[in-house]
């Protein structure tokens, strides 16, 4: 089970209690210790939120928080497919920062690549189910509860699903099952959030330079059996466009956001 929370940031009350539209509120990030996770945390923190920083490994975070020194930051590690650090989770957010306007749900793995589907472990297959489903569902349903009860009433869920929600990688089943019901996930809790003023979108990324796409340039498995380098794109694009995201009127919302490297093989015939 995870360490205790580690206040990073100075304190600053001013940046505690906003979350009204145009001005910075609280954002709970999970995976910010590294890859997307971290590149999101950082240009929240730089623009003025108030980050609290989630995923399993401590130091990761702590490492995240250091990177903007000035920043109003909370590392809390949790693995979000336990219900128990969830609920320590936004108990720890809301006790430190008095509210949550943003959730980015990012935790994830791609889990065991270039397995065919036929010799998958179920332990495998139920690893990413856990993580990348049932860890989106707890801390989506941890920040709604929040956010329904807050006053002002409202905030923000963006889930990060992928190009995988769309059409799969070969030898990607758990993977690009749980990135399609991440699609069901936002569109039901967007759906569902409208009374309490909870606006619910997702990011679709294709190959962002990070540990998980770390094969990509080197040489991926195509549909047609080759093995080919792919273009990458920088995760701080990525991060321009979720905080644009995270940072319109509660009036708006951006459903669902597609962003990929120019010229990666998922358009037209690759
Ligand atoms: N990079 C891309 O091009 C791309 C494309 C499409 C979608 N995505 C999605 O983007 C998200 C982030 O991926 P990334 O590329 O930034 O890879 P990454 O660097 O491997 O990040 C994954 C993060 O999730 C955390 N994590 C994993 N399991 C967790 C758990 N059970 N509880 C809490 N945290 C957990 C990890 O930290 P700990 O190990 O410390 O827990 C890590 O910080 C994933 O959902 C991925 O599917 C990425």
């Amino acid at each position: 089970m995870a360490d205790p929370p580690v206040r990073c940031g100075p304190m600053n009350e001013k940046r505690t209690v906003s979350g009204a539209e145009g001005r910075p509120g609280t954002a709970v990030v999970t995976g910010a210790g590294s890859g997307i996770g971290r590149a999101v945390a950082v240009e929240l923190l730089r623009a003025g939120w108030s980050v609290v920083l989630a995923g399993r490994r401590a130091e990761p975070l702590t490492e995240t928080a250091a990177l903007v020194p000035e920043g109003a930051s909370l590392a809390v590690p949790a693995d979000v497919s336990r219900p128990g650090d969830v609920t320590a989770l936004f108990s720890a957010a809301v006790e430190r920062f008095g509210r949550v306007d943003l959730l980015f749900n990012n935790a994830g793995t791609f889990g065991p690549g270039g397995v065919p589907v036929e010799e998958l472990p179920y332990d495998a297959w139920r690893h990413v189910v856990d993580t990348n489903l049932n860890g989106a569902f707890l801390c989506a349903q941890a920040a709604y509860r929040q956010m329904k009860e807050q006053d002002p009433q409202g905030g923000r869920i963006i889930n990060n699903g992928s190009i995988s929600a769309h059409t799969p990688r070969p030898h990607s089943v758990a993977y690009t099952a749980t990135k399609h019901a991440l699609t069901g996930l936002t569109k039901s809790l967007s759906l569902d959030g409208r009374p309490y003023r909870i606006a619910v979108g997702q990011i679709d990324i294709g190959n962002a330079a990070t540990d998980m796409t770390a094969r990509m340039q080197t040489g991926a498995l195509q549909a047609n059996g080759e093995i080919a380098p792919e273009p990458v794109m920088d995760v701080a694009d990525v991060a321009r466009t979720v905080r644009h995201m995270a940072e319109l009127p509660l009036e708006a919302n951006v459903q669902f956001a597609t962003v990929l490297a120019t010229a990666m093989p998922y358009v037209g015939r690759g």
